[in-house]
This record gives C-alpha cells, structure tokens and sequence, in this order.
C-alpha cells in the first residue's frame, strides 16, 4: 500500500491527500477543477505551516510531505492505473459516485482497492457499479481530517475481510482510530449526529432557546467542542438535510424528518460557514462567529 490516488480535492479530499502524504504515501490529488486543486494545495500547506509553528513537525517533514503529492485535473491511466487504493471524495451525490466507480473499474488494476468517503451513501449500492464488490468499501474520515482521529471504515454488503484488515492497518498507519461497522443508511456516526441536530433545530424551531443558548447548553453540559448549531454550520447544512433525507428514505421511519426551517434555509443558500451564514454569520479571517441577524 504505496500509491494511494484521492479523488477530488474538497476540504475532506485535501485533508485526506494531507494525511496520506504525511504518513508516508505516495499522493496523487485529482479533481476535475485546477482551482480546487490550487486552493487544496494551498490549504494542505498551511495546515502543514501550523503544525511546524506548533513544533509537531520539522521543516523536513513539511517539505517531504509536500513533495508526496502530485496533482491531475482527470481520472486516467496516468492519475489512477497504478494505484493501490483509490479514496473517492468528490460530492455527495449517487450519480456522480457510480460514474467515478464504473471510471475506477475500468481503469483500475485488479488487486486496486476502491474505497470511498462518502457520509451517507450505501457502499453496497456503489460497489454494484463495479466488477469488484469484494474491493470496495467505506472509509469514512472527519472535517478536520487532520485533527479527528476517527475513521469509520463501513463494510459493504460483499466487502471482503482481507480488504478490510487493509484498510484497518492503513488508517491506523494515518494516524486514526479505525472502527469497523456495517452499510445502513448514515452508518453509525450521522445516524446517531444528525437526529442530534435536527433535535437541536426543532428545538431552536419552537422557540425553546436561542441558537447561543442551545449550542452552550451541549458544550458547557456535554463537553461537545461545538454546539449542535455551529457543528450543522461546520458541515454545511445542505450536506445534514441530505443525509437526513437518506436516513428518512432508508429507514421509512418519520422520526428522521427533516425540520421544515432546516429545508427553508438551505432553500434560500444559508448553508452556513462556507456561504458566510447559517446560523452564525461568519467573515474571512474572523475566528469569533456572531448569531446570524435572522436568529438574534
Ligand atoms: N487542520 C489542521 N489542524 C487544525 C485545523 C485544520 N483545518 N483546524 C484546527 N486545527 C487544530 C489546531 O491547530 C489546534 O491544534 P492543537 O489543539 O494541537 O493546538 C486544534 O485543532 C484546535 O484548533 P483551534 O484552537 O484553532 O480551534 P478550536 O479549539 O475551536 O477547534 C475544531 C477547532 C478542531 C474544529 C473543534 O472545534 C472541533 O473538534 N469541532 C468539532 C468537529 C467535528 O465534530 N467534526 C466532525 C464533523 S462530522 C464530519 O466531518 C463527517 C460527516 O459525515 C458529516
């Protein structure tokens, strides 16, 4: 396990490439857009910058991380064939990802594991995209890759145990924690999230308390490093409705709807930090967050 190529170059997909490299592999980043691939770059090196000002690395390691990451702007021969593990983090929708895995059957080595990151999405359903369902699987990281140490690795339907033990071992090799579990809509880790903060908005929804006071309440009570509200901000509240929505589709069950002001922000692109506003209003180079004027 050398070559490890990284399919998209999000903020999920850079802090993977990041990981990756700094443990020692070979990188190839990939997304289609040389932007995204720019801003990736970017990201992954001052992360690294921040690291050194905290003396966890030496200048060495920075530059020899670095040198591990080559970048393409398309899923070819040259970016993927000699791959051991490919690692898909392009966005969240199915149509995408089983054209990304079709792609990766074909151009892939018999023995490349393809693994995706996605949050919610079935690995079986994926996996039925390719010749090899033995080989795919879920390694699901968390944002900021380079700070959480889980990795939820979710076996597929015909994931194989040799794949899996691989998979273990890499994550481990990375730096993480790697706990194995089973392919059901959100898996383990947005199963259990997200009802957590769609609760958190019915809550804020009824008027039960304010978006400050419900995100004291979890962090100050439950020693949680965000409040529910900032955490849904954190990772985009178009990406929580989706998974929602799978959680609702997958399970039939009305407990997992969505709360209708969830829908209506991201209805009117409030989705939080990354569009400067959710449920906190955010400016570049801030760190201290503001109660969004809706909410205040
Ligand atoms: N890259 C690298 N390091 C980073 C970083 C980044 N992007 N952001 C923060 N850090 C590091 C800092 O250097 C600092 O390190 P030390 O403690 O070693 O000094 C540490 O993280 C804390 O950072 P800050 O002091 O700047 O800020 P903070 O204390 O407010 O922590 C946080 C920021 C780590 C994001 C923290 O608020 C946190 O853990 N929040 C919860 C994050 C979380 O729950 N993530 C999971 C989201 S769900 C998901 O990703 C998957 C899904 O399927 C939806």
């Amino acid at each position: 396990m050398q070559k490890i190529t990284v399919i998209g170059a999000g903020t999920m997909g850079n802090g993977i490439a990041h990981v990756a490299a700094q443990s020692g592999h070979d990188v190839t980043l990939v997304d289609l857009s040389v932007h995204a691939i720019d801003n990736a770059m970017a990201t992954i090196e001052k992360n690294l910058d921040r690291m050194l000002r905290k003396e966890r690395i030496t200048e060495a390691d920075k530059v020899a991380t670095l040198a591990r990451i080559s970048t393409s702007t398309a899923i070819d021969t040259s970016s993927v064939s000699d791959a051991d593990l490919i690692i898909e983090a392009a966005t969240e929708r199915l149509p995408i990802k089983l054209k990304i895995f079709e792609e990766l059957d074909e151009l892939c080595g018999a023995n490349t594991i393809l693994a995706t990151n996605t949050s919610s999405i079935s690995i079986t359903k994926i996996g039925s995209a390719t010749n090899r369902p033995d080989k795919v699987i879920g390694m699901h990281f968390f944002n900021p890759v380079p700070v959480m140490k889980l990795v939820e690795i979710v076996r597929g339907y015909a994931t194989s145990d040799e794949v899996c033990k691989v998979i273990t071992d890499l994550s481990i090799k990375m730096g993480k924690t790697p706990v194995e579990v089973n392919d059901y809509p959100g898996f383990v880790s947005n199963r259990i999230l997200m009802p957590m903060i769609n609760e958190a908005i019915w809550a804020l929804h009824e008027g039960v308390a304010g978006v400050k006071e419900l995100d004291t309440v979890m962090k100050l009570g439950m020693a949680h490093p965000m409040g529910p509200l900032q955490l849904a901000d954190f990772i985009g509240l178009d990406v929580c409705l989706m998974i929602m929505r799978v959680l609702q589709d997958g399970f039939g069950n009305p407990k997992y709807a969505p709360c209708p002001l969830l829908v209506n922000m991201v209805n009117a692109g409030k989705h939080g930090r990354k569009t400067g506003e959710g449920f906190y209003k955010y400016t570049k180079g801030v760190k201290e967050v503001v109660v969004a004027e809706a909410f205040a």
